[in-house]
């Protein structure tokens, strides 16, 4: 793809909280018993805390580079959360406004953090999932020229970055081809863009897409409510077929929580529950792989924006919950 990469570093001065997204360790963590190491890309290490800043800098960076952003502007996007935070935060560096609309089912801790950088956040009732949010963006912006809209769904820039940006980060980190990489999909860009990524470099990779177990629609299965927060939200997003995918690793609410909850305690990593199911994918797969095989995955956010959700409840899910 021949998307010029944005910079942002030509519209922030020194110093700008901006400069400190991206370039994520790479951590190898090692399972016992299993006996198996996964690698796992620190992406809740970005100042806002999670791998949208990427997204959130590039779409902006760009903009400002085609003058499609005014001083007068108002950013709008309908995002569950991590995208509205990393727009909100790349708003209050640049001095620009950022409206959010959000599912009403989406973490309150989420919106609070928004709120705390500024931007405005206005919630609608998800009845036929992210779609509602998407439509309503668009009404919004046909209305008022005063919207801008960075469309994290379709703009291929979001998957680009990964692509160009992400992926070579991990080649660079890892120093040894990479057999598999596993990732669930939201806007399907971090699939999609590190797929591409990581194939250029060694065509043999695997790519896989973790999708829950309640929602598995790369499977053919119907929707239904799950607990990993910031994937599968009810359709198939249209960045996701552009990914090189493999195939697809099957998780479930619960087995995302437990792992969620045991990188925690085992390894002191606070990241949310899309990271936890990663990584219990990424350990399937690699259980399933030779012993030497390298493994690679995403940790995507922080554990403090779920406060409210059932990863810091005590009784486990029970099924009559969905
Ligand atoms: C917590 C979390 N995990 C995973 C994803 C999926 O990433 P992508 O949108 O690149 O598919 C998202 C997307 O918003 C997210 O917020």
């Amino acid at each position: 793809m021949s998307i010029e990469q944005p910079s942002i570093r030509q519209f922030v001065r020194n110093g700008s909280v901006l400069e400190l997204v991206g370039n994520t360790p790479t951590l190898p963590l090692r399972f016992e018993p299993e006996g198996v190491t996964i690698h796992a890309k620190c992406e809740f290490l970005n100042p806002s805390g999670s791998i949208k800043d990427r997204f959130a800098v590039a779409v902006v960076a760009d903009a400002l580079r085609r003058d499609a952003l005014r001083h007068d502007s108002v950013i709008l996007e309908c995002t569950s959360g991590n995208t509205g935070i990393a727009l909100a935060m790349v708003g209050a560096a640049l001095g620009l406004r950022v409206s959010i609309l959000m599912s009403h089912s989406a973490s309150v801790e989420r919106r609070q953090i928004m709120r705390h950088f500024g931007a405005e956040v206005i919630l609608f009732e998800a009845n036929a999932g992210y779609r509602t949010g998407i439509d309503l963006a668009r009404d919004m912006a046909a209305k008022d020229s005063l919207y801008f809209l960075p469309s994290q769904f379709d703009n291929p820039l979001n998957a680009a970055d990964h692509e160009h940006v992400t992926a070579q980060e991990m080649v660079r980190q890892i120093q040894k081809p990479i057999d598999c990489f596993v990732a669930g999909y939201g806007t399907g860009a971090t699939l999609a863009g590190v797929g591409r990524g990581l194939k250029q470099h060694h065509p043999q990779t695997l790519i896989l897409a973790m999708e829950p177990t309640e929602a598995a629609m790369l499977s053919g299965e119907c929707p239904c409510c799950h607990a990993i927060e910031g994937v599968a939200g009810g359709f198939l997003p249209p960045l996701l077929d552009s990914a090189p995918l493999d195939g697809t690793v099957k998780i479930s609410s619960e087995e995302a929580l437990d792992m969620t909850r045991r990188l925690s305690r085992e390894f002191g990593l606070l990241v949310g529950t899309s990271a936890g199911a990663n990584v219990a994918a990424a350990l399937k797969q690699a259980q399933a792989l030779p012993p030497d095989a390298t493994v690679v995955t995403i940790l995507c956010d922080r554990a403090e924006r779920y406060f409210s959700t059932k990863l810091f409840a005590d009784e486990p899910m029970s099924r009559s919950e969905c």
